[in-house]
């Protein structure tokens, strides 16, 4: 299987060297985000592994197909989201075997990208859709009916947009004239919202990626796979976590301090924050690893690309979970 073409892999020898370092040998390997499948038949190549491809996007079923036909036995696809991994783990049939690594490869596909129906790009003149899932609110529904103040926090939480406010006042501004509807028209908006010449990235980008955060509920769902991480990884096993902007990259590096037990609280000035020894990961990237110059000279998408990784201890997770049913 090669879709390469649709979606280039990033970062991939970098995990495949991983997996190898760290004896990822057999049992199960997660691929949360299946995409175009480019992780998981390089997995499936490379190792004596088993893979559950999971991905919220129905659109990547064919691609699953096509891999369950030529590994009948070691791979299962999920059209599930991340907070649902848990509730497949979880699962009798499933519970008994070895998870061994977890690989999520954040934020959108190629395929997702370059399909103007699907509405994520503001290069691509589509309607304003960005659901990840297919189901749910609409991108259009957020742009035309919530209010201003709703709008610029969601341009400036979920995208660090400075020029949240104004942007959100010109949307509700021409929106009363008639209502907004495609990305090209959006994209407009916000760009005429904010001042000074083009800089290298285009000016919609930061609002564009905090709406698709939004809709599609991005931070909730990579806390819950994270935490399904901790909870279903056997010791020895790796997570690793690919992120393309800092918000994500933040999220995970907070997550992984927080189980390497290294608590906020400073309890006296003179003593070090209070170190818990019983930390469920070890991180093993103390700073992320970046794609090489080669990389990004073939794959321009993956310039921003950062992946961390950690093992799991054999200590209990950190992060409460509910008990099974
Ligand atoms: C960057 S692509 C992954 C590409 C893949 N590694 C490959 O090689 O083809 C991210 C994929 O993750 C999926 N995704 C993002 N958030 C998700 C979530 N919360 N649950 C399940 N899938 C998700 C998207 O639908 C998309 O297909």
């Amino acid at each position: 299987m090669n879709n390469f073409l649709e979606h280039v892999p990033v970062l991939l020898d970098e995990i495949l060297e991983n997996l190898k370092k760290y004896k990822i040998t057999n049992g199960v390997i997660i691929d949360a985000t299946f995409g175009l499948g480019g992780y998981s038949s390089a997995i499936l190549e490379n190792t004596n592994c088993d893979v559950y491809g999971f991905d919220r996007d129905p659109e990547v079923l064919k691609y699953a197909n096509k891999l369950k036909e030529k590994y009948k036995n070691r791979f299962k696809f999920f059209q599930k989201k991340f907070s649902e991994i848990d509730d497949i783990l979880s699962e009798p049939n499933h519970a008994k075997k070895k998870i061994r690594a977890m690989i999520f490869d954040l934020g959108v596909s190629n395929l997702q990208l370059t399909k103007k129906n699907r509405g994520f790009s503001f290069k691509l003149d589509g309607p304003l859709d960005m659901r990840m899932s297919k189901d749910g609110i609409k991108a259009f529904e957020v742009i035309n009916n919530y209010s201003a103040e709703m709008l610029s926090n969601i341009f400036y939480n979920f995208g660090d947009e400075v020029f949240s406010r104004r942007i959100a006042r010109n949307i509700v501004k021409l929106r009363g004239i008639t209502p907004i509807t495609s990305t090209l028209e959006l994209a407009d908006i916000i760009r005429k919202s904010i001042p000074g010449k083009n800089k290298k990235i285009d000016k919609a980008t930061k609002s564009f990626q905090a709406i698709r955060m939004f809709i599609n509920d991005e931070i909730t769902e990579l806390n819950k796979g994270l935490i399904a991480s901790e909870k279903f990884l056997t010791y020895g096993g790796i997570l690793c976590v690919v992120s393309f902007h800092s918000k994500e990259d933040r999220i995970v590096k907070n997550f992984l301090n927080e189980c390497q037990g290294k608590s906020k609280l400073v309890i006296s000035k003179f003593l070090p924050p209070k170190e818990n020894l019983r930390k469920s990961f070890e991180i093993i990237t103390k700073k992320p690893v970046l794609p090489s110059d080669d990389e990004i000279k073939i794959n321009h998408k993956a310039r921003s690309a950062k992946l961390r990784i950690a093992k799991r201890t054999k200590f209990s997770p950190i992060f409460k979970h509910e008990a099974a049913a």
